[in-house]
């Protein structure tokens, strides 16, 4: 019965991760999306060329880091090389009024936001059946430094790591606790998680930490940082390839299940920061306790109910927005889906259909 018991699991689990893997591939850009996105970057990079000819319009997020789902937003950032700079805030307001005298967007600029941005979106067409939403940030390094170590996590294991991330985007989504304005964690969040869990909390690991790994050749200090952040990690996947390979051989449904697990049952979630750096570091260790004796403390008490280390960043909470109630909810998601898959539906789909009701 056991053995029975074990078998039916496994062909389920195999099931499943086909599911899982065809029912993220059907929610991928299309080509003309792609194509589309990339000439709206290319005219509007050659538009702030206008006001400022130095500068370089590049894309980061889920445009650039290969997590993109359809009808995803662009996040674009403009570089400025040399020469007199305007500050962000001027830029803004130029570009703003640029756009709106030269193109179709709908343009709203926030001059004056914590970090200054220009929002765009367009209106459906053929190509694009949803329209386009996009940000244009200015001098957002780290962000581009981010999302190239996030691309470089998925070349490893582009199986696995993209169909886990994709999914957990898309049920995030549908189960709406995917937004940061209304205490929830971003999609930027919920990618941490899974390359936390996939480095340090499977053993074997299915990645390796690729900001600790021996770098090939000694490197200088000025290489390494950027506005005081360590922004090295081992980049070269195809060497990498050569050198280290996952004894982990678990299947993506698996995988899942035990994320589900592991973030409903076993983190830490009073005291503990998941950092893709340093693995599973205390909240006191980084000066993050909900402390109530603390100066203010009602504002850090919410904004450290959840930890989670960005990896360059390293003073920065990436789920400090997410409140009480948004922890609640996401903590009372993570069950729900693993009840779901850990249960023994009929249907691999049907388990499926359920997780993203
Ligand atoms: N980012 C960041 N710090 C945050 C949030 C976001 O540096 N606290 C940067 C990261 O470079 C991230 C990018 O902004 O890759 C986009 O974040 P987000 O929109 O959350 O992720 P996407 O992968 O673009 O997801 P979506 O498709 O849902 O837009
Ligand atoms: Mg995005």
């Amino acid at each position: 019965n056991h053995q029975a018991h074990y078998i039916s699991r496994q062909r389920f689990s195999a099931e499943l991760s086909k599911c899982l893997f065809d029912f993220v591939i059907q929610l991928l850009p299309t080509p003309e999306e792609l194509a589309v996105k990339e000439d709206v970057r290319k005219l509007l990079e050659r538009l702030i060329r206008t006001i400022e000819p130095n500068s370089r319009l590049l894309s980061f997020g889920s445009t650039a880091n290969g997590f993109s789902l359809r009808n995803s937003d662009m996040d674009l950032c403009c570089l400025i090389d040399s020469g007199e700079r305007l500050s962000a805030t001027d830029l803004v307001t130029m570009l703003g009024d640029l756009l709106n005298r030269e193109t179709k967007f709908h343009v709203k600029p926030l001059p004056h936001a914590r970090i200054p941005i220009v929002k765009l979106s367009l209106d459906p067409s053929p190509g694009l059946p949803l329209g386009i939403a996009c940000d244009i940030g200015f001098e957002n390094r780290l962000a581009l430094e981010n999302t190239r170590l996030l691309m470089c996590y998925a070349m490893i294991d582009p199986t696995r790591v993209r169909t886990m991330v994709l999914f957990l985007k898309v049920w995030s989504k549908r189960r709406k606790i995917n937004s940061p304005y209304k205490g929830t964690l971003s999609s930027y969040g919920y990618v941490l998680l899974v390359i936390y869990f996939l480095v340090h909390v499977k053993n074997p690991p299915v990645l390796p930490n690729l900001q600790m790994l021996p770098p090939l050749r000694p490197i200088s200090e000025e290489d390494t940082h950027l506005n005081g952040h360590n922004i090295w990690f081992f980049d070269d996947i195809e060497l990498l390839s050569t050198r280290w390979h996952s004894e982990n051989t678990e299947s993506i449904a698996e995988l899942l299940t035990d994320f589900f697990r592991y973030f409903s049952k076993e983190f830490l979630y009073n005291t503990g920061v998941a950092s893709i750096r340093e693995g599973l570091l205390t909240k006191e260790s980084k000066g993050w306790q909900n402390d109530l004796s603390s100066a203010g403390y009602n504002d850090s008490r919410e904004r450290n109910r959840f930890c989670i280390e960005d990896p360059f960043e390293v003073d920065f909470n990436v789920s400090r927005c997410v409140t009480r109630d948004g922890l609640y909810t996401i903590r009372g998601e993570f069950m729900r889906a693993g009840r779901i898959l850990a249960g023994r539906p009929e249907r691999a789909l049907l388990a499926l259909s359920q997780l993203c009701e």
